[in-house]
């Protein structure tokens, strides 16, 4: 399996992992909101990730800019949001290792943190913690039963516990149906 960054030509095959991946009732307006992220100036600089499996793309996740306001020192983020695998692929490493080469990318390139609202028992395996304990607000308030769905990966050391704030999403993401964990 590779992982690469995805091109114009892949929108059509990313449109139907989310439409798989999240089911009939949900994965229209997941695919939409792909859509609409890509073609977000807000949501730039973006990286989007294809898994590509025997020529078929399998996978697919998008990490899309973001800006902690309130802090007080310059601070580099991003959401990670969609993740999708096809059915037919998952528990088969593909997520993870989406994740996993999307965070290396982000290191490169300078980022400090990376947010996600997302199951809490998935992405901790990948180092993501609980965020709104650390002082980092979400676009939307999540209810405290669902506090632990909002989380924060560090790419970088004596970030986290300097800074605080809340976090404003790409302006397609800031709609309070996409902060429902
Ligand atoms: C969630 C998803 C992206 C995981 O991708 P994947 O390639 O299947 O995941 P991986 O192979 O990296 O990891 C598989 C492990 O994660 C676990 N896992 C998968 N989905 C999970 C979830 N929602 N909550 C907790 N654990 C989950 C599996 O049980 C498996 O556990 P095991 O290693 O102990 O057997 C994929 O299941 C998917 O597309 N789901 C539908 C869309 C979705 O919910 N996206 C995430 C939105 S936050």
């Amino acid at each position: 399996m590779d992982i690469r960054k995805s091109t114009e030509a892949d929108r059509v095959a990313i449109e139907k992992i989310h439409t798989k991946a999240f089911g009939e009732e949900k994965g229209p307006e997941i695919a939409a909101l792909v859509n609409g992220l890509f073609d977000d100036t807000t949501a730039t600089p973006l990286l989007s990730l294809v898994a590509v499996e025997k020529d078929q793309l399998v996978g697919h996740i998008l990490y899309t800019k973001a800006v902690l306001k309130g802090a007080d020192t310059p601070v580099s983020i991003r959401l990670l949001a969609p993740l999708a695998v096809l059915p037919e692929a998952q528990a088969q490493g593909v997520g993870r290792k989406l994740i996993e080469e999307g965070l290396d990318h982000l290191r490169e390139a300078g980022v400090d943190l990376v947010f996600v609202l997302g199951h809490p028992d998935y992405y901790p395996r990948c180092g993501f913690i609980p965020a709104g304990v650390l002082g980092f607000e979400a676009p939307y308030p999540i209810p405290d039963v669902h506090a632990a769905a909002w989380m924060v990966h560090a790419l970088r050391e004596g970030v986290i516990g300097r800074v605080k704030g809340k976090i404003q999403c790409a302006d397609v993401l800031d709609q309070p149906q996409h902060w429902r964990e």
